[in-house]
C-alpha cells in the first residue's frame, strides 16, 4: 500500500487485514498505550474544508504512537491556487513523512499522490471518504463480527460517504442497499466498480427509492447529511426533497430488532436523523466517530511499514 485513496484500490484481504490491525491497536491503546511506532514521523494535514473528527483523530493517532502532525488550513497553502498541487506535493514530501488531504475535487488528492514521494491519505473528497469507510467497517464488525451476508442500508443522499460504504461492504461481502431520491443516486462509476467487487465476494448491491422497503431486514441503517460541504447553495432545494428519507424511530422500527444506526457526523439533528434515534439505544454514532482514531492508526501503520 503506497497511498490510501479509495477502498476499491485494496483487496478484500487487505481491507480485513487493516481492520485486524485496527482492532489490535485499539486494544493495545486501552490496555497499555500504543508503542511509539511513529516516532520521528510527522503527518501533514492539508484541509480545503472544515473538520472536527478527521483533524483531531489524525493528530491524536500520530501523537498516541509517538509521532506528530502539522495542520495546514485552507488559507495557508492555497492548494492549486497559490501554488500548483504538483509543486506543493514535491515541496512537502521533503518536510513530512506522510500527507493527509481533505479536498473538494477528488482529482486534487490523486494529483497530490501522483507527485508526492511520501504516502498520501484521502481525508474526504467529493467522490469518497475511505477513512470513514474503514472506521464504519470496524464499528460494524465490533457489533456483528466479520461474517459475510450482513444487510447494510444507506438512506439519504448517495454521496461520498455512501461510495466508501459501498466499497467496504462489497469488499467484505456485506449486502448494501441504498435508498435515495431521484437525482441523488450513487455515482454510476462507483456502482459499476462496486458491482465488480461484489461479484467477487458475493455481496449484493441494491438501489431503491423507498426507504421503508430498504430498511426491511437491515442490521445497519446509515445516513449522512442531505447537503455536503461544497453544496451549500443547494441546501434549500435539498431540504425540500429529503424529508421522506429521515432516519426516525418509525423507520428504525421497521428494520431488524438488533439494528445499529450509524452516521459519519456532523449530524444535522432532526433533519436526516432525529434526536430520538441519535441518542437512542440503536445508535452507535459516537463509538463510530471514535473508531476513526483506531482505523486511521492502522492505515498509517501500514503506510509507514511499521505494522
Ligand atoms: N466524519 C468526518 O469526517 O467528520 P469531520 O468532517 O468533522 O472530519
Ligand atoms: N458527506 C459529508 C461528509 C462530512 C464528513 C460532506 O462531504 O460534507
Amino acid at each position: 500500500m503506497q497511498h490510501f485513496i479509495a477502498i476499491s484500490d485494496l483487496s478484500s484481504r487487505a481491507v480485513q487485514d487493516l481492520l485486524d490491525v485496527a482492532i489490535r491497536l485499539k486494544k493495545e491503546y486501552f490496555e497499555t498505550g500504543n508503542q511509539p511506532l511513529f516516532k520521528g514521523k510527522v503527518l501533514g494535514l492539508i484541509f480545503q474544508k472544515p473538520s472536527l473528527r478527521t483533524r483531531v483523530s489524525f493528530d491524536m493517532a500520530m501523537r498516541h504512537m509517538g509521532g506528530d502532525a502539522l495542520y495546514l488550513s485552507p488559507n495557508e497553502i492555497g492548494l492549486g491556487k497559490r501554488e500548483s498541487i504538483a509543486d506543493v506535493a514535491r515541496v512537502l514530501s521533503g518536510y513530512v513523512h506522510g500527507l493527509m488531504a481533505r479536498v473538494f475535487e477528488h482529482a486534487h488528492v490523486t494529483e497530490l499522490a501522483k507527485w508526492s514521494s511520501v504516502p498520501v491519505i484521502n481525508g474526504l473528497s467529493d467522490y469518497n471518504h475511505p477513512c470513514q469507510g474503514m472506521a464504519d467497517a470496524l464499528t460494524i464488525q465490533e457489533k456483528f463480527g466479520p461474517a459475510k451476508g450482513l444487510n447494510v442500508t444507506y438512506v439519504g443522499d448517495a454521496n461520498n460517504v455512501a461510495v466508501s460504504l459501498l466499497y467496504v461492504c462489497a469488499k467484505l461481502g456485506w449486502n448494501i442497499t441504498i435508498a435515495s431520491p431521484e437525482g441523488y443516486d450513487l455515482n454510476p462509476a462507483a456502482v459499476e466498480l462496486g458491482g465488480q467487487i461484489a461479484a467477487e465476494t458475493g455481496a449484493k448491491i441494491i438501489q431503491l427509492r423507498d426507504p421503508h422497503e430498504a430498511v426491511r431486514g437491515a442490521q445497519v441503517i446509515y445516513t449522512d447529511t442531505w447537503t455536503s460541504m461544497g453544496q451549500e447553495e443547494e441546501a434549500a432545494k435539498r431540504e425540500a426533497v429529503f424529508p421522506p428519507y429521515q432516519v426516525n424511530a418509525r423507520l428504525v422500527g421497521e428494520a431488524d430488532r438488533d439494528v445499529i444506526v450509524m452516521h459519519c457526523l456532523p449530524a444535522h439533528r432532526n433533519h436526516e436523523l432525529t434526536d430520538e434515534v441519535a441518542d437512542g439505544p440503536h445508535s452507535v454514532i459516537f463509538p463510530q466517530a471514535h473508531n476513526r482514531l483506531h482505523a486511521q492508526k492502522a492505515i498509517l501503520a501500514r503506510l509507514f511499514g511499521v505494522a
